[in-house]
């Protein structure tokens, strides 16, 4: 019928991206121990507006930096605001968002002529200080306005919040956002399902790539494809990366984000057992055959999925899962 209108199928990915968001609260009467974990979680929390956050308390003296550019921080009754100064150059600007749960870092965004910038000062929480953000120029501002930070560009911070909150719209719209990566930022829209509950209306999607969208995937468009090694610094950042260069995940093609990690997080401080993750694959008696040198008390970790501090402050855990021989 040419013409007239679509007619539209019956298809999920349809329905469910006609789909509205109902928030969180929604879900947590049903799903009380999925709710429970992921309220204590980081992801929960990836994203907080300045007045909810412990950043503003632990920024509470003036940062100097070289060539003579300060930044004061204080909080008005127009919220959380930043003053820079250079000589007689003085730069004033709201810091509205904070970005990061604190387990590394926390990072400000704020607006400026009705733009947003990313802030020049992050709190590194490994160090207890203020630093300069990863990615920002280390040469000397020139201006109290370049001192503030980075503006970006719509789009670039679209992508910022899209990762860190629920319901952003391109824009960025804020109209319908929750901040931090909430249940139907994974889950979808979740109207149909609490109508109707079942499993047919919401999606559920475990895969490996379903993570990488935030935490990224190996850069198809690399020149060099080949697997990161340790030395490339900042590829550790990105656990997508390193895992599927791995052994584990490319022999044993079940191997996902979700066989170590609880996607609804866990209550800090507690841990996964990872030895039983490992021994789910590795028995202990095919280890003694191929003179893996471990010891009972010895984790396989420390041998076989190493930490690294690619910059100051910053620790990441290696998860290219492999033996590590000297060059
Ligand atoms: C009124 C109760 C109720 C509410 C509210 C509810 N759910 Fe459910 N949910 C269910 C039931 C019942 C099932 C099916 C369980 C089964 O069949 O094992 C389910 C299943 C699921 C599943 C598993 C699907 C699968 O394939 O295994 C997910 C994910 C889910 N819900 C997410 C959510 C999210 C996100 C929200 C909030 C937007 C939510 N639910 C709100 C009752 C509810
Ligand atoms: C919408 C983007 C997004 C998606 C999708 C996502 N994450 Fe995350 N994840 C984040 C952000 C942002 C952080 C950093 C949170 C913070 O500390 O502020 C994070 C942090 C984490 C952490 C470290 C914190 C902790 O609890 O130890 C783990 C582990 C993690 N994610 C696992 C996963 C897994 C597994 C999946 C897939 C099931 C996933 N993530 C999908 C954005 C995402
Ligand atoms: C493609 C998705 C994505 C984008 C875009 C993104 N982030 Fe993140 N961010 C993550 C993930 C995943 C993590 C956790 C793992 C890590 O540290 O990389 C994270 C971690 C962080 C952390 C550390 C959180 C903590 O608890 O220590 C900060 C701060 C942060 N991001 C700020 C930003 C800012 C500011 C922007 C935009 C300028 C941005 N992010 C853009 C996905 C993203
Ligand atoms: C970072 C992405 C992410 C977030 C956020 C998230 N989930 Fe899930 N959820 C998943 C994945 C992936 C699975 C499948 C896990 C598996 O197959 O082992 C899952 C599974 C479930 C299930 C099926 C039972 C189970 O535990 O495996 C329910 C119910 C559920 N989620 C509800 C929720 C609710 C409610 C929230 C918010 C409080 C939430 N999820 C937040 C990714 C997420
Ligand atoms: C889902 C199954 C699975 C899990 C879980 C798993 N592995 Fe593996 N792993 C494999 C497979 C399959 C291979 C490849 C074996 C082969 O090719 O002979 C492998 C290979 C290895 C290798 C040799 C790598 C190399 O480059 O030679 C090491 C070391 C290893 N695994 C350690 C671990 C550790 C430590 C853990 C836990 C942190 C773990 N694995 C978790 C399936 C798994
Ligand atoms: C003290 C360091 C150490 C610890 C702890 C350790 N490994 Fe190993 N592992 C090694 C080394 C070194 C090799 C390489 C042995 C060789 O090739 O001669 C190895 C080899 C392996 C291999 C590869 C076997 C093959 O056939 O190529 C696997 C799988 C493995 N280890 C798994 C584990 C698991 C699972 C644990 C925890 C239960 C563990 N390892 C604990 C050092 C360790
Ligand atoms: C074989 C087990 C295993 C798998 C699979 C795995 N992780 Fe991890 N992950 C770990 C361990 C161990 C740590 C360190 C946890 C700790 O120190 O408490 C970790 C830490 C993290 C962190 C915190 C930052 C860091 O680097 O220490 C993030 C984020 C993370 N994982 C994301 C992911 C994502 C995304 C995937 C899927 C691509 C994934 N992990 C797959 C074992 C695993």
């Amino acid at each position: 019928m040419r013409g007239g209108a679509f007619i539209l199928g019956l298809g999920l990915p349809v329905l469910l991206s006609a789909q509205t968001f109902v928030g969180s609260a929604k879900c947590s009467g049903c799903h009380i121990e999925q709710s429970r974990r992921h309220a204590a979680s980081l992801h929960s929390r990836a994203l907080s507006r300045a007045e909810n956050s412990r950043l503003p308390g632990l920024l509470d003296r003036p940062v100097a930096e070289r060539g003579g550019v300060e930044l004061a921080y204080s909080q008005t009754p127009e919220g959380w605001i930043v003053e820079s100064s250079l000589g007689d150059d003085r730069q004033k600007a709201p810091l509205t968002w904070v970005f990061g749960a604190g387990m590394l870092a926390f990072t400000p965004v704020g607006e400026r002529d009705g733009k947003y910038f990313e802030h020049r000062v992050t709190w590194y929480s490994a160090l207890q200080r203020p630093g300069m953000t990863m990615g920002h120029p280390s040469a000397i501002p020139q201006s109290a306005a370049a001192a503030l930070g980075q503006t970006q560009t719509a789009q670039t911070i679209f992508r910022c919040f899209n990762c860190h909150a629920t319901n952003v719209k391109p824009g960025p719209d804020f109209g319908a956002m929750q901040p931090g990566v909430q249940c139907e930022r994974c889950h979808g829209g979740g109207s149909d399902h609490v109508s109707a509950p079942g499993r047919a209306n919401v999606r559920k999607n475990a895969s490996v790539q379903a993570c990488a969208e935030c935490h990224r995937m190996p850069d198809q468009n690399a020149a060099n494809k080949t697997s990161p090694e340790k030395a490339d610094a900042l590829s550790i950042r990105f656990a997508p990366v390193g895992l599927m260069a791995s052994k584990c995940y490319q022999s044993s093609q079940a191997l996902t984000c979700v066989t170590c990690h609880d996607p609804h997080g866990r209550p800090y401080p507690e841990k996964p057992d990872y030895e039983k993750k490992c021994q789910s694959c590795h028995a202990p008696a095919s280890l003694v055959v191929s003179n893996c040198p471990r010891q009972n008390d010895t984790s396989c970790l420390t041998c076989h999925m190493v930490k690294a501090t690619p910059l100051p402050g910053l620790t990441f855990t290696d998860h290219r899962i492999r033996v590590y021989r000297e060059p």
